[in-house]
């Protein structure tokens, strides 16, 4: 069935055509000077000194955990609350998730309390990941990570752009990683950048990225370079021209983008205010958001009556989803101790609904009519 609202919708138009059309002429299509010019065009926007292109998020959160050296028998604090990615990436590591749950319905970001009650002689990193493009508590986390020495890696991948007190997500730690994947706020298809201020982490993931090679075809089409070693286990994890050509479209209209999304989340944010039933998260951020997702979260509530409310949100033609099953309760995380009752409570009660950049005001109007509809339908 073709929904009358769909969760997400590109922001493409002849700016993307154009791009790709350009680079397909330009006869060089996998990683070369479109790459390198999202790269420059990315650190400048996001006041990073270094970015690395790179083929997905999931490839620059494994390349991030590489380049802070945590190996096998190590353990990495994270929350459940995320994509698998976000913790898929320490196991290609052989280190050890180490759950921590989540702060509140309002911020349901991982907590610095779990964190510290997590904490061991083991613990080698910590992985954040800022839900929906809201801020974790950056300051608490990094004054803790800095005290026991070790580097934070933010999955930003819900927060191009997105602040905290007048500094970009992804910029606060040691790393940030970003996802290009079709439904996120820069789409390129699949694709990804990781971004540091750290010169060795930055020429670490360079090499790391390219099979450990030294030189790249691109330098070797022009001349600069006739041969290469290989100094460094490495992978590819390239980006392509042709992607890049995409991101850098996308990059420049997203600062538009995200204006648009901040109406619409106004427009939730009023409809949905006298709802009892609902948590907004996050609702009294003031800080700049990418708002990636629209998530209520129900109170009083358990999952078969959020699957009624998905259920009765379906039928009225408007398409939901969920961020996220939790990623403990997946089989292959099963025999890691994790008890995180806040996370399960969000996984299970959590709704998330439409939201992109062209969602008309009236749009807005009838989904949040229909859910204060369904709320009366399922609870009574
Ligand atoms: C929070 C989070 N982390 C990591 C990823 C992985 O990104 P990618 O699909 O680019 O590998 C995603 C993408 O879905 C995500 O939402």
């Amino acid at each position: 069935m073709a929904y009358k609202i769909p969760l997400f919708q590109l922001n493409f138009d002849e700016a993307e055509e154009n791009a790709v059309i350009e680079t397909l002429r330009s006869k060089w299509i996998s990683m070369g000077p479109r790459s390198q010019a999202l790269e420059e065009r990315f650190a400048e926007m996001f006041g990073s000194k270094h970015a690395v292109s790179i083929a997905n998020c999931t490839a620059a959160l494994h390349l991030a955990l590489l380049a802070v050296d945590v190996k096998a028998g190590d353990e990495v604090l994270c929350p459940s609350l995320s994509f698998a990615a976000t913790v898929n990436c320490i196991k290609y590591v052989g280190a050890t998730p180490c759950f921590c749950d989540v702060e509140s319905l309002d911020r349901p970001t991982i907590s610095i309390e779990q964190i510290k009650a997590n904490f061991s002689e083991r613990t080698r990193a910590i992985i954040v990941m800022h839900y929906a493009g809201h801020p974790c508590d950056m300051d608490a986390i990094m004054a803790f990570a800095n005290e026991k020495g070790i580097p934070v890696i933010e999955d930003a991948c819900h927060a191009p752009l997105s602040e905290l007190n007048g500094k970009k997500l992804g910029t606060i730690g040691a790393i940030g990683c970003y996802s290009f994947f079709s439904n996120k706020n820069i789409s390129t298809g699949e694709g990804g950048m990781l971004i540091t201020d750290d010169q060795s982490i930055y020429e670490k993931v360079k090499l790391l990225r390219s099979h450990g090679m030294t030189t790249m075809s691109f330098e070797r089409s022009k001349g600069h370079a006739t041969a290469y070693d290989i100094v460094e286990l490495g992978y590819n994890y390239r980006m392509d021209d042709i992607r890049a050509a995409i991101g850098l479209a996308q990059l420049e209209k997203l600062p538009e983008d995200l204006q648009k999304r901040k109406h619409v989340r106004a427009w939730y944010l009023e409809n949905l205010k006298n709802e009892s039933r609902i948590v907004v998260p996050f609702a009294e951020n003031a800080n700049f958001s990418s708002n990636y997702v629209f998530t209520v979260n129900l109170v009083d509530s358990d999952f078969t009556k959020r699957d009624q409310l998905r259920d009765f949100m379906h039928e009225n033609g408007i398409q939901t989803s969920v961020h996220y099953p939790a990623i403990h309760r997946f089989s292959i995380y099963q025999d890691i101790p994790a008890e995180l009752p806040i996370t399960e409570y969000v996984c299970d009660n959590t709704l998330t609904l439409p939201m992109f950049g062209s969602l008309t005001q009236e749009e807005v109007a009838y989904i949040s009519e229909t859910l204060k509809k369904g709320i009366q339908h399922v609870f009574g």
